[in-house]
C-alpha cells in the first residue's frame, strides 16, 4: 500500500469522521426561573414554551442537519436543496428563541430597566424616545399575520436602527443584526392572554432586558 493510500481516508472513513465530530446543539438553560416573568408572562407559559417548543426546534434542527449531512455525504443536490426549509425553519426557531430569552430578564434584575448609553442616543435619535419606539414595535407586532417575530435590527451597511417584522421562524441574517426580539407566536402568549395579542405586546416590555440589546448594539459598532 503506497503512502498516499494510507494518508487519504475512504470515504467511509471520511464520513465517519465528519459525522463524529458533527455539533449537537442543545437547548440553553435560562437564566431565570420559569416563574420570574410574572405577571408580565405566566410560568406555565415559560416552561411550555422554553421545555417543550425550543426543544422541539433543537431535536429538529439536529435531525435535519444529520439528514443534510448523509445528503451532502451522497453528492445528494436535491436531497440537500430540499432539506433547507427545515434547516431554516428549525434552525431559525432555535436562534431567534435563544436571542429572545437573553433579551428578558425578571423585574428587580434589569427587567423593564430603560436603554442607556450608545443605544439609548442611537433610539432618541432614530424614534424620539423609547416609548415612541415601543409603540413602532407594537404596531409592527401586531401588523403580523400569523405567525411571526418583531425585531429591532442595526442594519450593517448604514449603521441605521430599524424595526423589522420576520415571518414564521425565519432569522435576523443577512444586512441586519438582530438587537432585540418579540416572540409573536400564539404559543407566546395564548395561555395567558387568549385573543388580547396587544395586551401581551404591551406586558412585555416589564421585563425587556434592554442590557442583552446594549450589548448586542456595542459588538457592532
Ligand atoms: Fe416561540
Amino acid at each position: 500500500m503506497s503512502l498516499l493510500r494510507i494518508l487519504r481516508p475512504t470515504t467511509a472513513r471520511r464520513n465517519l469522521l465528519t459525522s463524529s465530530i458533527r455539533y449537537k446543539h442543545t437547548l440553553p438553560d435560562l437564566p431565570y426561573d420559569y416563574a420570574a416573568l410574572e405577571p408580565a408572562i405566566s410560568g406555565k407559559i415559560m416552561e411550555l414554551h422554553h421545555s417543550k417548543h425550543h426543544q422541539t426546534y433543537v431535536n429538529s434542527l439536529n435531525d435535519a442537519e444529520e439528514k443534510y449531512s448523509s445528503a451532502v455525504s451522497a453528492n445528494d443536490v436535491q436531497g440537500q436543496i430540499s432539506l433547507q426549509p427545515l434547516l431554516r425553519f428549525h434552525g431559525g426557531g432555535h436562534l431567534n428563541h435563544t436571542l429572545f430569552w437573553e433579551n428578558l430578564a425578571p423585574k428587580g434584575s434589569g427587567g423593564g430597566e430603560p436603554p442607556s448609553g450608545i443605544l439609548a442616543d442611537a433610539i432618541n435619535s432614530t424614534y424620539g424616545s423609547v416609548e415612541d419606539l415601543k409603540k413602532r414595535m407594537n404596531v409592527t407586532l401586531a401588523g403580523i399575520q400569523g405567525s411571526g417575530w418583531g425585531w429591532l435590527v442595526k442594519d450593517k451597511d448604514t449603521g441605521a436602527l430599524q424595526v423589522i417584522a420576520m415571518p414564521n421562524q425565519d432569522p435576523v441574517v443577512g444586512k441586519y443584526i438582530p438587537l432585540l426580539g418579540i416572540d409573536a407566536w400564539e404559543h407566546a402568549y395564548y395561555l395567558q392572554y387568549e385573543n388580547r395579542k396587544a395586551e401581551y405586546f404591551s406586558k412585555i416590555w416589564d421585563v425587556v432586558d434592554w442590557k442583552a440589546a446594549e450589548a448586542r448594539y456595542k459588538a457592532a459598532v
